[in-house]
């Protein structure tokens, strides 16, 4: 069987996920499956080629090699037709048999239920969360409404139009300090990686947070910020009643946010490594801590009609209460340092998320 790993994307997330992409391609079964690496720049062509398969070329930015791709989805069929210029007006069909996708994408395209939309009109299984899980779940305000519904902990939380701000600044500030206390997060709704998020501490930072956040969306959310909070992290692994949680992490060099650099640029010595980010894996956290939090993670997988895997951010304050702060449900590199002291090396998490597709 082939698989489609397809990766980058127009997102802010891009580098992240041809991270996240070479990490999958490298990890599948090449025993089991065939790998056709799809490469989406940032200008959102489709490229294919066997440069893809090499990090390095994106390194070097030596993708010269690759072919654009023109797809056509129609029934059962995942049609990728090669550059009409070269080969005529109606293209040549080139691949037609992929009998799987793997989306290796982060944030706006790929994460959030857009691109699953266009595997479900082709009727080709695909991994991970569906339309409405990717949709719910990169929205962080329909994500807190659904919790909220489900009676699961968030923190309080405002939420305004971009097109609001331009007119009505002042009765904004005034509803965000009637409802909530400095500290707050100022975020974009729809973007991951902590971009364009800031903590702002009094109303002049939160002016200023908001004109930041408005550049990259049209919903701005504003969330009560948990005083001196741990962050630990747990992810699943699933469908339906069928769902297992990793070992928790307790993410490090968290100051007042965790920055994209902090993320995945930065290089650290300390904690587990991947694309850079320190993490102690398994989180130091009493077991009655931890089995909370297993417990919310399966519940928001639930509550959002999640499939394959997905991590789940939470806060935890003083008083050990425990806040979801977020789901993310094409976590970067896949959440696979979390599995493997779970009996999951990252092939096996690979293989499994397949046969999840699949069934
Ligand atoms: N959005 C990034 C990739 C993450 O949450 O892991
Ligand atoms: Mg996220």
């Amino acid at each position: 069987k082939k698989v489609g790993v397809i990766f980058g994307g127009r997102s802010v997330e891009h580098e992240v996920s041809v991270i996240t992409g070479m990490q999958i391609i490298e990890n599948i079964d090449k025993t089991k499956y065939q790998v056709v690496p799809i490469y989406i720049t940032k200008e959102g062509k489709w490229l294919i080629g066997e440069c893809l398969l090499d990090f390095k070329n994106f390194k070097n930015n030596n993708l010269k090699d690759a072919k654009e791709i023109f797809m056509t989805p129609s029934h059962g069929n995942f049609n990728l037709y090669a550059n009409p210029e070269e080969v005529g007006l109606f293209g040549k069909k080139i691949l037609d048999t992929i009998d799987i996708i793997f989306p290796a994408l982060h944030g706006t395209h790929g994460e959030d239920g857009s691109i699953q939309g266009l595997f479900e009109l082709m009727d080709i299984p695909y991994v991970g969360g569906g339309v409405l899980a990717s949709s719910v779940g990169m929205d962080k305000i329909l994500m807190k409404d659904v919790f909220k519904a489900n009676n699961l902990p968030i923190v309080d939380f405002y939420w305004f139009y971009r097109s609001d701000w331009k007119d009505n600044n002042e009765s904004i500030v005034n509803n965000i300090e009637n409802k909530l206390k400095y500290p707050v997060f100022v975020k974009p709704a729809n973007l991951g990686s902590s971009i364009g998020i800031n903590i702002a501490k009094d109303r002049e930072g939160l002016i200023k947070a908001i004109e930041i956040a408005v550049n990259y969306d049209r919903k701005i959310i504003i969330e009560q910020a948990v005083q001196n909070p741990r962050e630990i992290n747990c992810a699943v692994l699933g469908y339906d009643e069928e769902i297992i949680t990793s070992l928790c992490e307790e993410p490090l060099g968290w100051e007042d946010v965790l920055t994209f650099e902090d993320k995945y640029v930065k290089s650290n010595s300390k904690g587990t490594k991947t694309s850079g980010e320190r993490r102690i894996i398994p989180a130091d956290i009493s077991d009655e801590l931890r089995e909370r939090i297993e417990d919310l993670a399966k519940k928001s997988f639930k509550a959002i009609d999640g499939r394959g895997t997905s991590r789940i951010d939470f806060l935890i304050d003083q008083e050990q209460n425990v806040f979801i702060n977020e789901i993310n449900t094409l976590p970067g590199s896949i959440g696979f340092y979390l599995w493997e002291g779970k009996g999951y090396p990252f092939k096996k998490l690979v293989d499994k998320l397949i046969d999840i597709a699949l069934v």
